[in-house]
C-alpha cells in the first residue's frame, strides 16, 4: 500500500505542471480540503474559495501568514498559513479562482437502466 501511494505521489508531482495543477496539489497536501471542501465548495463557517477573485484571496492568506486575524474565527487559518511561501500563495490562489470541478460525470452516473432486472 505504501508503494502504490508512493508510486502514486511521484507520478503526481512529476506530472504538476501548471500553477493551477501546483495550486491544487498544495491545496490537497496542506489539508486545506478538510475544512473548504474537496470542490471548494465551503462548509458552514469556512468559506467557499471557488471562482472567487485571485486578488483578494492573496490579501487574506498573506495577512493569515502575518499572523493577523479579525476574528476568533479566523484564528483556525493562520496555523496553516504560517509556512506558505509567495510562490505557493500565487499557485493556490490561480487554482482557487479559475477552479473547474471536474469530477461531476464520476458523481452523478445515471446510465443505469432499471428495467428488466427482474427485482419487483
Ligand atoms: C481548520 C479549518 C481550516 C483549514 C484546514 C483551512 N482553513 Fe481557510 N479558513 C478557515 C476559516 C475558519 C476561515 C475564516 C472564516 C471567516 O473569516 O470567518 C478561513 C478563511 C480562508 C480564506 C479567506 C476567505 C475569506 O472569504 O475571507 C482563504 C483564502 C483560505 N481560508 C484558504 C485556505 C487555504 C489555502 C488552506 C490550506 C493551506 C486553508 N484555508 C485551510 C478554516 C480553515
Amino acid at each position: 500500500m505504501r508503494f502504490i501511494s508512493l508510486v502514486f505521489f511521484i507520478f503526481v508531482f512529476a506530472n504538476a505542471q501548471t500553477p493551477y495543477q501546483k495550486g491544487k496539489l498544495t491545496y490537497m497536501s496542506k489539508g486545506c480540503y478538510s475544512c473548504h471542501g474537496n470542490n471548494l465548495e465551503g462548509l458552514h463557517r469556512y468559506p467557499k474559495l471557488s471562482n472567487r477573485a485571485k486578488g483578494f484571496l492573496s490579501y487574506k492568506l498573506k495577512r493569515f501568514r502575518d499572523k493577523i486575524s479579525d476574528n476568533q474565527q479566523q484564528e483556525m487559518m493562520i496555523a496553516f498559513a504560517v509556512d506558505l511561501s509567495d510562490e505557493e500563495i500565487d499557485n493556490l490562489t490561480t487554482y482557487m479562482q479559475d477552479y473547474v470541478q471536474d469530477n461531476l460525470s464520476e458523481k452523478y452516473n445515471d446510465s443505469y437502466v432499471p428495467e428488466g432486472d427482474g427485482g419487483s
